[in-house]
């Protein structure tokens, strides 16, 4: 980087900037400089002309340094926007993606505002899904499964920090330990990606965590094992909604079909890409 940290150099906010983005993205950039000055964009904006502390210009080199190195902002900053909340993250867990709300949107659609709903969210992560859900729609009561007691521990905390109360966590494989329980609808952004994709290798995905991210052969085997096992775990006329790869739509409907679901479909998402599916047990006109 061009600029080198000495308490005699003084550098101005939008100098930092302008030299960062010879080397980083330019949102990146300003992203980390506002969490280097807990400061917001309009502050960035409005104050080009702003000395940083050799401690700040300091803090922003090493941070813009690991962004160099390809460690995620969400990673470096620890907080990634997901819906209308800030959600906390670390390396345990896949940073929120812009895609899933798309399987939020769907999911408040079904749930009532007035009355009771069991929701069940699989593979919970940073708790985006479930902890959304929960939070408008605070007449539900909402389960979040994670198998990584380490991303049960982000979401956990990211529930405290939300004041979220009607959220319980279940450490634990899918259903396993769901024996008998039934929800009224189950939602799930599973692991989707092909264990051999070489996109796993590249970008931000190589610091994310692989059980977040890769599901077998094809990609199909998390997707395979809810749609097959959801059905006990429906009340008559519950729904099954999940997010799946950008090709996998076609699949994922034969799957629901094989299963018997009614009411199946497909949602695109804002560039006209099937990204969820799902269908409704039992459904009786
Ligand atoms: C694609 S991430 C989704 C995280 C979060 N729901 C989101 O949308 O940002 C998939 C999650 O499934 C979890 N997972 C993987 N295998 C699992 C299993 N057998 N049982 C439960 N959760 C599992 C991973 O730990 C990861 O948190």
């Amino acid at each position: 980087m061009i600029f080198q940290c000495s308490k005699m150099q003084r550098v101005t906010i939008s100098q930092a900037l302008t030299s960062a983005c010879r080397d980083i993205d330019r949102i990146d950039a300003r992203l980390l400089l506002q969490y280097v000055l807990d400061a917001a964009q309009a502050h960035l904006l409005t104050h080009p002309d702003q000395i940083l502390t050799a401690q700040q210009l300091e803090e922003f080199r090493r941070l813009v340094e690991r962004r160099i190195d390809g460690v995620p902002v969400a990673y470096l900053t620890g907080e990634r926007a997901f819906y209308d909340l800030i959600l906390s993250v670390n390396e345990a867990v896949l940073i929120p993606r812009p895609e899933t709300e798309l399987l939020v949107e769907l999911a408040l659609q079904l749930i009532p505002l007035d009355r009771p709903c069991r929701v069940l969210d699989l593979g919970t992560g940073s708790g985006a899904i479930a902890i959304t859900i929960a939070k408008h729609r605070p007449q539900s009561h909402v389960t979040a499964v994670d198998v990584s007691p380490a991303a049960m521990a982000v979401c956990q905390s990211n529930a405290q920090n939300l004041q979220i109360h009607n959220l319980q966590l279940i450490e634990g494989s899918w259903f396993d330990e769901l024996s008998g329980e039934r929800f009224d609808l189950i939602v799930s952004n599973p692991p989707y990606v092909a264990g051999n994709d070489p996109h796993l290798q590249q970008g931000d995905l190589r610091f994310e965590p692989q059980v977040a991210l890769a599901a077998g052969d094809d990609g199909l085997s998390c997707i395979n094992h809810i749609i097959h096992k959801a059905p006990d775990h429906l009340e008559k006329g519950g729904w099954l909604l999940f997010e799946h790869g950008y090709n996998q739509a076609s699949a994922c409907r034969r799957l629901l079909q094989d299963r018997d679901f009614s009411n199946i479909c497909s949602h695109p998402d804002l560039a006209g890409i099937m990204r969820v599916s799902g269908g409704q047990l039992n459904f009786v006109e």
